[in-house]
Formats: structure tokens, C-alpha cells, sequence
């Protein structure tokens, strides 16, 4: 029985208050890997049913893993080492770089931040909701800054993990590399922050799953859990919803931002399959690299199915006569929010692929989700980030304002 044939026997008032957690507990029993179950089930918990996220005080997230020292200052890996080279060149002033005094209005259709098209609002009002039009300017307006929140929230997250794995990787280059990420990170929570606070005065909680996905991998021990969760997954996902967003956005202070902290992210995606790819094949025994292996794959479904923007619904929705399953459907229909699913694998997946975690034994799993299209597209290593901003850039977008 699933969680709507259980909920469908219960008044409506009491369904509302018990949903969240029900799905929940279909998330975390929907594993099919009792090992990956019980790594991502002690966060699981604390993200989805106890919320930490969401009780408005600091998270503590005890942090285990060893600092790998290494008195020789090897040059061990060259391209590592390019990365640097780059990475030093290429570092940014928000100050300096981006025009802070452009007005940013988030209601003005004059200047769409995300088109009309973004969501499905002629489900909306099959379900009865009907919108002003000033409303329909709001709820994009708040979509917006969910999604900004976030990706805040996931650079918070970015920040604390590239510190720790500098740390713990065993390559030298690494960990000069490594500092740089440290700094485009703190660059990148400062950036989305105040974009947020100033221009669009809103900052939504941190998602749940995002929230489990984080605390998994701050709490794992091993470095490449860490980098594997962070490097690929997290950072992989974002950069394509970046690009969506910058694709789609007609706001030109954010345009560029998300111009600069793509340009960024695209160095960390590429030195996350540098080193992951190295370390699963030479470092890790076969029984390993599958563990990690079934882990990636239940993130993606993690961030897949459950991404739902459930903060906006909280806020809109919640107590009126939409229910949590027929917001579900307008967010699975609305171009804007299904064009940000799609390019968010479809980064993710060559990267799983080029890292070694895509084997015979794993496809048909991504098959049946409907992943594997995305197995031929280029991975991190292959792109570099002018490359993906002239692609962009190139690209029409396929939802207009
Ligand atoms: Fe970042
Ligand atoms: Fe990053």
C-alpha cells in the first residue's frame, strides 16, 4: 500500500498534517540497497522526519575524517595542477565585477526573472485556482527565490565540503587546487545571499532532500563519499540548473552572476571527475566502487523525485483546496520547472558515467527513470566552462516569456 492509498482514508485536515511524513517514509523505504539504506538513513531522518533544517537554529553536523599530510609536496597530477593555474587566473571580485546598483524588480513583467511559462498555471486553474495577475507575478517571484535559496544553501553545503576534502585527498595538487574552490564557494554563498536579502528580500528554508544530502555526506568519513556527493552530485546538478536559470532569466544582475559562478562551478565539476576517476579505479576494490555506485544512484533519485518546491506550496497552497499531490502535478507539467529537471541530469549523468559508476550492472536502473539518454552527452573533463556558456548562449530557449 502506498502513501496515497493510506492517506485517501483519513479526513483531509489530518492528510495535510501527516503527508510530509508519510512521504518521507516512502522516500527512505523506497531504497533498494539495505547498505545504501543505512547510510543515507540516519540523515534521512534527520532531513525529512525530525527537519532539521527547519527549526531556525544552526545545524551541528559532526564532521569525521582524517587529514592527509604529505611532507613531500609531490607534483602528482598535472591536470590537477592546470586547474590551479586557472582557477588563480580566473578568481573574482563581487565587488568590482557585478553591477549591484541595477534595480531589481521581481514583480515587473517588464523584466521576467524566469518566463510566464515557468509554471504550469493552466493546471492551476483546472484545479481551481485561479491567479490576478499580480499574483501569477508573485508566485514566480517566489519560485525564483526558492530556487536562489537553494542553490544558497547547496553552496553553504559546497563551502564546508571543498574545505574538508582539501584536507583529505591524498593529491597534493589537489589540495592547492582545492583552496581555490574554497574561495569560489565563499564567493558563490556571498553572491546568491545578497542577491536574496537585497534584491529579491526573501530566503526560503533549506529543502529537505537537499538538507539529507548534505548531512550524509558532512557526516560520512571517507573523502570520496564526500566528493562523490558534493563534487558530482550537488555541484553537478546545480550547474545545470544554472544554466537553465541563466538561459531563461531576462534579469541582467543575475545573468551575470550566474555567468561568473558557472564559469566557476564548471572547474570544480571537472576536478571532481579528475580525482573521483582516479581514486575508483586504481584506489577502490570492485565491492567499493559498487557501494558508490548504488549511492549515486538513489541521490539522483532523491533529487529528482523530490525536488517539488514543497517550501512554495507551504507558503501559497497549504490549507486551500490544493492538495500536496495535485501541486505535485502542476510542478511535473510546467516547462520551466521539467526544462530544469532535464538539463540537471543531463550534466549529471556523463559525469557518473566518465567516474566509472555507470557499469552494465547499474543501467537498466536509469533506464527505467529514464536517465540512460543523457549517457553519450560530454562530461565535466570534456566541457570547460566558456565552452558550456557559448552553448548556452548559442541555445534558444525553449520556454519564452
Ligand atoms: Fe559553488
Ligand atoms: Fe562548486
Amino acid at each position: 500500500m502506498n502513501a496515497q492509498t493510506i492517506l485517501a482514508l483519513f479526513p483531509e485536515k489530518f492528510r495535510e498534517r501527516v503527508e510530509p511524513y508519510l512521504e518521507a517514509v516512502e522516500v527512505l523505504g523506497e531504497m533498494r540497497d539495505p547498505k545504501v539504506a543505512a547510510a543515507l538513513g540516519p540523515s534521512g531522518v534527520r532531513g525529512l522526519l525530525l527537519k532539521r533544517g527547519k527549526q531556525g537554529v544552526p545545524s551541528l553536523m559532526p564532521a569525521r575524517h582524517s587529514a592527509f599530510f604529505d611532507w613531500s609536496y609531490p607534483n602528482d597530477h598535472p591536470e590537477m595542477r592546470d586547474l590551479y593555474r586557472r582557477a588563480k587566473e580566473q578568481q573574482w571580485d563581487s565587488d568590482k565585477t557585478l553591477d549591484w546598483a541595477i534595480d531589481v524588480d521581481p514583480l515587473n513583467p517588464e523584466v521576467p526573472i524566469i518566463p510566464e511559462a515557468f509554471l504550469n498555471l493552466g493546471k492551476l486553474q483546472e484545479y481551481g485556482i485561479k491567479l490576478s495577475s499580480h499574483e501569477r507575478h508573485g508566485l514566480r517571484a517566489s519560485l525564483v527565490s526558492w530556487q536562489l535559496s537553494q542553490f544558497l544553501h547547496g553552496e553553504q553545503g559546497a563551502l564546508f565540503a571543498a574545505a574538508q576534502v582539501t584536507e583529505a585527498v591524498q593529491f597534493f595538487d589537489g589540495k592547492l587546487y582545492g583552496a581555490t574552490q574554497v574561495m569560489d564557494e565563499a564567493r558563490h554563498v556571498e553572491v546568491f545571499h545578497r542577491y536574496l536579502d537585497t534584491k529579491l528580500e526573501k530566503l526560503y528554508q533549506i529543502n529537505d532532500n537537499l538538507f539529507v544530502i548534505i548531512d550524509a555526506l558532512m557526516t560520512d568519513s571517507r573523502w570520496d563519499m564526500k566528493f562523490l556527493g558534493m563534487q558530482i552530485m550537488v555541484e553537478g546538478l546545480a550547474l545545470g540548473a544554472f544554466g537553465t536559470l541563466y538561459k531563461m532569466t531576462a534579469e541582467p544582475l543575475l545573468k551575470e552572476l550566474l555567468r561568473y559562478v558557472i564559469q566557476d562551478e564548471a572547474r570544480h565539476v571537472h576536478y571532481g571527475v579528475l580525482a573521483l576517476r582516479e581514486h575508483f579505479n586504481h584506489h577502490l576494490s570492485e565491492r567499493e566502487r559498487r557501494e558508490r555506485e548504488d549511492w549515486a544512484f538513489e541521490v539522483a533519485l532523491l533529487m529528482r523525485n523530490r525536488f517539488l518546491a514543497y517550501e512554495v506550496y507551504d507558503e501559497w497552497f497549504a490549507g486551500t483546496r490544493l492538495t500536496r499531490a495535485q501541486w505535485r502535478d502542476v510542478v511535473y507539467t510546467s516547462v520551466g520547472l521539467e526544462e530544469f529537471r532535464q538539463v540537471m541530469f543531463r550534466r549529471l549523468v556523463p559525469n557518473l558515467r566518465a567516474i566509472g559508476l555507470l557499469s552494465d550492472r547499474i543501467q537498466p536502473h536509469y533506464e527505467r527513470v529514464g536517465l540512460m539518454k543523457y549517457f553519450h552527452e560530454r562530461s565535466a573533463d570534456e566541457l570547460s566552462g566558456e565552452q558550456l556558456l557559448a552553448e548556452l548562449d548559442g541555445s534558444s530557449p525553449r520556454a519564452t516569456a
